[in-house]
């Protein structure tokens, strides 16, 4: 590490451990929207967990991609396991009124224990896969796994999921659109921080470009 004159701290990553550049890319990489991923077991279970190394990478077709990463002892998360098993996943969005709950969901559960189950968060079924969405989040949408992608020395799994269904409430969605100020969306920062909307900024779109 260097702290040059130039007013920058300059890193190689090659001198990092695997902690401290994991650390550092989630600050650096912020704020994070938050997946709300629910699935279901082989035995019927169903699991919800949050992931925020999330995004939509592509909208022909609309297609999600979520970074999974090994357990410490080297297997699959339940959601990597589910997803593996049925393909099918769902994205709930998470807002501030499930911020709380969401967070709890986060904690290491054995695969038999379901989230929901246990933290009495209501469910609706699946209309375009088996995976039931969670009935608070404003928006669920229920995907596909189309790829998977092995990132490095297999720490992180990429999995890519193309959106078969999107379920939008009505206290978000209007004409086409879904409304910032009232989906309230919440976004995960470096370490165990939150954030909400900030300010919000307005550029009217140019023929150019968005
Ligand atoms: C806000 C938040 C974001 C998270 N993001 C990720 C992530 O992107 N990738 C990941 O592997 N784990 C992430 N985690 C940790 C998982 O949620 C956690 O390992 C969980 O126990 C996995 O549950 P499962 O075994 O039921 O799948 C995150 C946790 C929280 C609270």
């Amino acid at each position: 590490m260097s702290v040059a004159d130039s007013g920058f701290t300059s890193v190689r990553s090659a001198d990092l451990s695997p902690d401290d550049t994991y650390k550092l890319l989630i600050g650096c990489v912020q704020p994070r929207p938050v997946a709300w991923i629910t699935t279901v077991g082989r035995t019927g279970v169903v699991n919800a967990a949050p992931f925020s190394s999330y995004n939509y990478i592509g909208s022909q077709p609309p297609t999600l991609a979520i970074n999974i990463v090994q357990r410490g002892d080297g297997g699959l998360k339940d959601t990597a396991r589910n997803i593996l098993d049925t393909r099918e996943f769902t994205v709930n969005v998470v807002n501030e009124a499930q911020l709380e709950v969401m967070h709890k969901t986060g904690e290491d559960f054995p695969p038999e224990m379901s989230e929901p189950e246990t933290f009495g968060i209501a469910l609706l079924p699946g209309v375009a896969v088996a995976v039931p969405r969670i009935a608070e989040s404003p928006v669920q949408m229920e995907c596909h796994l189309t790829h998977m992608l092995t990132i490095g020395n297999g720490h992180n799994v990429l999995y890519l999921g193309e959106v078969v269904a999107f379920h939008l409430s009505n206290a978000v969605y209007a004409n086409g659109k879904i409304d910032s100020e009232r989906l309230r969306p919440v976004a995960r920062l470096g370490g165990p921080f939150y954030t909400g909307l900030g300010k919000i900024w307005h550029f009217p779109p140019s023929a150019k470009g968005r």
